[in-house]
């Protein structure tokens, strides 16, 4: 917290995080005891946890683009956002919205009555530390992928409904999935600076990674426990669940994007968060492919649960909602099958999401992705991008070079956000180019 107020914090947040403080207390007082009731399980001291935090959260004005002046946030759907005007990616920042009191009974009395609790964690104690304010508090733990997906399937998404109100942030996770040090890390610090309290980080090394980040950097503790990946099997898809469970435990967290070691970003932060905070969309690449790499590697044991019609294929780099994540990490009956009947040549990073996506949840994605890569060439594998070959040119058709749909009806020229298969080499050139294409220096 300490390192969080600033000369800048006026008086009027001061008083007004008193105010939202008595109203917190009032208010567990009143809807607590009936909230925790609906818990058979329920971890009491978890509840206690992101109460306080939550209330850590309505206390200081974190972001640039927090607004003094309250407004109402009648549900999840404030995502939405519904001027085509304000869908531009230009737009002006999204000022957060704060709690209104209006909102809250209504809400919470419909979350009470739709919740069942299922799980209680003995060693939860460590997850005190996904909800602070600060993002450099270290996200280890000892809990198994089974107890981390399950607390953050059940307990804390309903417990995120019942805080959301107080919340003034809403936070993209980033999510990096990498075998050691990130070697394009200098342009992701200064992507990320000046933007403190709108993401955060996390990162899935190699389990055999062992070098620190420096203290000051945003990738300092950022490392979750991690397990190794191997080639053809469900380790990849069990990497993404790990990292999306570790991501949801910070309720803050609405909009989930992977990146690899060799990714980059097309535009700076604020264009970014725009874009994603903008749309109600998922962006999670799937498609049917007739083809032998598409409809070719399914499995008919996989029949009845998943038939040939239900298939998708897709890019593994996703960038997902709240509640597309939320489904994906309680899917244990698709898993299993997956599990079992995707062997190469079927590739579960391929596949699973896809084919999940399509049965559960089709509606909300947009079914293609925001990370560009490069399949002109022929082959299996993607090109990768040398330094010798980045120019401003080069890049702005990759950020402006397609047309593709945001939103419900507006057509875009600006389809990637980030783009992957850039070699350590390119970090030269993207330095000299910066200030021009995101106007920051590196
Ligand atoms: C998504 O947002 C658009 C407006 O941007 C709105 O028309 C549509 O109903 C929203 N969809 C859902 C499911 O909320
Ligand atoms: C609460 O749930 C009831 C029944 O499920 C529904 O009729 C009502 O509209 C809901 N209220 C809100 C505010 O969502
Ligand atoms: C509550 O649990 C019951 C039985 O475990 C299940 O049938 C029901 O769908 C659950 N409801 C919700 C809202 O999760
Ligand atoms: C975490 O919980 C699991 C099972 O509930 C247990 O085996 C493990 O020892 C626990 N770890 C700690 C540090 O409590
Ligand atoms: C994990 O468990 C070990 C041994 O029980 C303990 O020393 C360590 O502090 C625990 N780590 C966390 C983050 O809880
Ligand atoms: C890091 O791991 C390497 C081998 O993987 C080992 O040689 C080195 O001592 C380790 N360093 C630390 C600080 O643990
Ligand atoms: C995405 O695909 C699903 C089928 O998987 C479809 O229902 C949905 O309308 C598509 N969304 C868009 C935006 O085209
Ligand atoms: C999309 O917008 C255009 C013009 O802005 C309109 O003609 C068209 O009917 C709209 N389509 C849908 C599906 O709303
Ligand atoms: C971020 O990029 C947009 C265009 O993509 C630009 O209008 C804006 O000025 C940039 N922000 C900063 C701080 O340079």
């Amino acid at each position: 917290m300490d390192d969080i107020q600033s000369p800048k914090i006026s008086k009027i947040f001061i008083i007004r995080s008193k105010y939202v403080a008595v109203l917190l207390l009032v208010f567990i007082c009143s809807f607590g005891t009936l909230y925790i009731k609906s818990f058979s399980n329920f971890n009491l001291q978890y509840l206690i946890v992101l109460s306080a935090s939550s209330f850590t959260i309505s206390s200081a004005p974190l972001s640039p683009y927090s607004a003094p002046i309250p407004s109402p946030r009648p549900a999840e759907e404030a995502l939405t956002i519904s001027s085509p005007a304000q869908l531009s990616p230009y737009s002006a920042p999204i000022p957060p919205p704060l709690p209104s009191e209006e909102a809250l009974a209504p809400s919470i009395s419909n979350v009470t009555s739709s919740s069942n609790g299922t799980t209680s964690s003995s060693n939860i104690t460590s997850t005190t530390e996904h909800v602070t304010l600060r993002d450099q508090t270290p996200l280890m733990h000892n809990m198994t992928d089974t107890e981390l997906l399950s607390l953050a399937s059940s307990s804390v998404s309903k417990i995120r409904e019942f805080t959301n109100y107080y919340k003034q942030v809403q936070k993209v996770a980033f999510m990096f999935l990498t075998p050691g040090r990130l070697p394009l890390s200098p342009l992701w610090e200064m992507f990320f600076k000046g933007h403190e309290g709108l993401f955060s980080i996390y990162v899935h090394p190699h389990p055999s990674f062992n070098e620190t980040y420096p203290q000051d950097s945003v990738f300092y503790h950022r490392a979750i426990p991690s397990q190794p990946l191997y080639w053809g099997t469900i380790s990849m898809v069990d990497a993404e669940r790990r990292l999306l469970g570790n991501a949801l435990l910070d309720s803050s967290n609405q909009r989930f994007v992977l990146l690899s070691d060799s990714c980059i970003p097309l535009f700076n932060f604020t264009t970014i968060y725009n874009y994603l905070m903008g749309s109600n969309q998922s962006f999670l690449s799937l498609y049917d492919d007739p083809r032998k790499p598409g409809r070719g590697r399914y499995n008919k044991q996989m029949w009845p649960t998943i038939t040939i019609q239900d298939w998708r294929k897709g890019s593994q780099w996703f960038e997902l909602r709240r509640d597309l994540a939320l489904k994906i990490i309680s899917d244990t009956k698709y898993y299993a099958i997956f599990k079992e009947f995707c062997r190469p040549s079927c590739y579960n990073d391929e596949h699973y999401m896809p084919t999940l996506v399509h049965i559960l949840y089709s509606k909300m994605n947009s079914n293609r992705t925001v990370t560009f890569v490069d399949w002109s060439k022929s082959g299996p594998h993607p090109g990768k991008f040398k330094g010798s070959q980045i120019t401003e040119e080069f890049l702005n058709q990759i950020r402006f070079g397609s047309q593709c749909v945001y939103g419900d009806n507006i057509t875009t020229t600006i389809c990637h956000l980030f783009a992957r298969k850039f070699q350590p080499d390119t970090l030269g050139p993207l330095s000299r180019i910066a200030p021009r294409l995101y106007g920051f220096e590196i």
